[in-house]
């Protein structure tokens, strides 16, 4: 096989981009007046405008032909059809069979049953718990759910629970504890009553160090003799543990193998959002997903918003060498969708050999980052307008409603957007500068300071509100985005051998912290031993 970089459709990219790399965006809108029309796509209220970013209709036309030659429509029917995607783990990748409304099959098995089964018992807990009939042990009412997960068994509900903070009954608190850090459980339950709290452990593996130390914590928190069925359920794919550490089969929630951790938040790991929300809203956020895939799966590349998003993603990150990708929405509730997306992107594409473990021989996945805007602004945009690197940015924009803060905070949006495609040129720097009353010599001196390149691509993905809908709409946007750089670059987007070696190289140091043996890098064996000198003083002094 034609190494990625050496196929005809890459080198005629390559091409391409050093021929329009000359011309500066303002250029390109100036030569086209209809370039916001030629480089936008909606998907029932969803907008997607990458009209700022650095290419053409053209760029886009060489950019589908590589994802025809990468056989990107064989892969969707792959991943739809149920197979083993995951070639590493042997395992399919069918997330969107838990949005679904139709059958998909996994090894000729149909999944939509045991999915619609799932629902229902989500449905009886979460009704149970907004109608006070779930009681803890001592028969009051469980007013308090506390998810103990990490990675995707978190990061999924905790944003999509503050984003759809609006829909949630203030009735009911639902937090989240991921950190091994004692401070976060300790923090998280402070003010909580045990008698009225429920554990949901969260762990597609059950295995996960932070995730057991916190359940011990919080076992240890509701007391001892406390009847753990009361004040626990698990969801996890691992039954066998879950019923070891004390929680009966009637209070766990199966994760199917076929959904990978960072793709699972429909699924029951979404229990804490639906106790925040209700069934109905958490099934709204399915309707917009499931939207979301069947446009994926039907839609021809030219008008297919994940595909779009994916092959601009490509054309900055192999192309014109962009190493991050900023996501910032222009939403307080959406503050927690970049980590989110850290996980999605980053654990999912953070990959450099191929299925057949070849070097991939370009880029991957960029760093993913980003905070709310209009916070931003006040933090990083400076490197945006006058910094060193190109810096390609997603703007998330729910509208919303028409108060004067609100179209402030949409207007920044656009307004940032804009300003960094516009840029500010010298001469202009120079009027400024004249006109607020600055000497001729000081202007001259002063202008090359004031100068911004402009040229700096973004994406906006307008939405009318932050509803339930919208929001499954714009999570399946990204997973879909992701597995579609995952096909063309040819690497397992699905697997994530690189964070087990992590787990297991904490395995081995933590025993070892304070015995002082084990065979460690100078580094490490030079902290360890500070450890355990600050260590030993302070139990010296105590
Ligand atoms: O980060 C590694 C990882 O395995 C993620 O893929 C996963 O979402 C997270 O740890 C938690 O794993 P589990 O749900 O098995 O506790």
């Amino acid at each position: 096989m034609t190494p990625l970089t050496q196929t005809p459709e890459w080198l005629a990219l390559a091409k391409h981009r050093d021929t329009l790399a000359p011309r500066h965006l303002n250029d390109l809108f100036a030569a086209d007046p209809q370039r916001f029309s030629r480089l936008s796509l909606r998907l029932g209220e969803l907008l997607f405008d990458f009209s700022k970013q650095r290419i053409t209709a053209e760029t886009l036309q060489l950019l589908a032909k590589l994802a025809e030659a990468r056989g990107l429509a064989g892969f969707m029917r792959r991943m739809a059809n149920g197979k083993p995607i995951n070639s590493t783990e042997n395992r399919a990748a069918l997330h969107v069979a838990l949005r679904a409304g139709r059958p998909y099959r996994v090894n000729g098995t149909d999944v939509l049953p045991q999915v619609l089964d799932t629902r229902v018992r989500m449905r009886e807990l979460a009704n149970d718990i907004r109608s006070g009939a779930r009681c803890g042990a001592g028969g009051q009412p469980i007013r308090n759910v506390v998810n103990l997960g990490i990675g995707g068994s978190d990061l999924g509900p905790r944003m999509a629970t503050q984003a759809l903070g609006e829909y949630a009954d203030p009735g009911i608190k639902v937090r989240f504890v991921a950190n091994i850090d004692p401070a976060e459980f300790a923090s998280t339950v402070r003010d909580l009553d045990p008698a009225e709290t429920l554990f949901i452990l969260s762990s597609k593996t059950f295995g996960t160090q932070e995730t057991l130390a916190n359940a011990r914590a919080a076992k240890a928190w509701l007391g001892a003799g406390t009847d753990i069925d009361r004040h626990f359920v698990a969801v996890t794919n691992n039954l066998a543990a879950a019923e070891a550490f004390g929680i009966a089969r009637g209070n766990c929630f199966a994760l199917p193998e076929w959904v990978g951790g960072r793709f699972s938040m429909w699924s029951a790991i979404g229990l804490p959002l639906a106790c925040a929300i209700g069934m109905d809203a958490f099934e709204d956020m399915l309707a917009g997903a499931r939207k979301m895939d069947e446009h994926f799966l039907a839609a021809p590349l030219s008008a297919n918003l994940p595909a779009a998003m994916a092959l601009i993603g490509i054309w900055n990150i192999d192309f014109l060498n962009a190493e991050s990708l900023a996501v910032i929405p222009y939403s307080h509730r959406l503050g927690l969708l970049p980590a989110y997306l850290q996980q999605l992107e980053m654990e999912s594409n953070g990959k450099r050999v191929t299925h057949e473990g070849e070097p991939v021989g370009c880029a991957t996945a960029p760093v993913l980052w980003g905070m709310a805007g209009s916070v931003g602004q006040h933090a990083f945009h400076q490197l945006f307008y006058q910094g060193t690197r190109l810096t390609p940015i997603d703007f998330v924009v729910p509208v919303g409603d028409a108060s004067p803060e609100q179209e402030a905070l949409v207007a920044n949006a656009l307004a940032q957007s804009a300003a960094l495609m516009r840029g500010k040129p010298e001469e202009e720097a120079r009027r400024q500068l004249l006109a607020s009353g600055r000497p001729a010599a000081e202007a001259q001196r002063l202008a090359p300071h004031l100068v911004c390149p402009g040229n700096q691509p973004s994406s906006t993905l307008l939405m009318p509100a932050l509803t339930p809908r919208a929001l499954g709409g714009l999570i399946a946007l990204y997973e879909h985005k992701v597995a579609v750089q995952g096909c063309i670059w040819g690497v397992n987007s699905f697997d994530q051998w690189g964070v087990e070696h992590g787990k297991q190289m904490a395995r081995e140091i933590l025993p070892k912290m304070l015995s002082g043996e084990g065979d460690f890098d100078a580094s490490t064996a030079g902290l360890l031993a500070n450890i355990r000198k600050w260590q030993e003083g302070k139990r010296n002094e105590s």
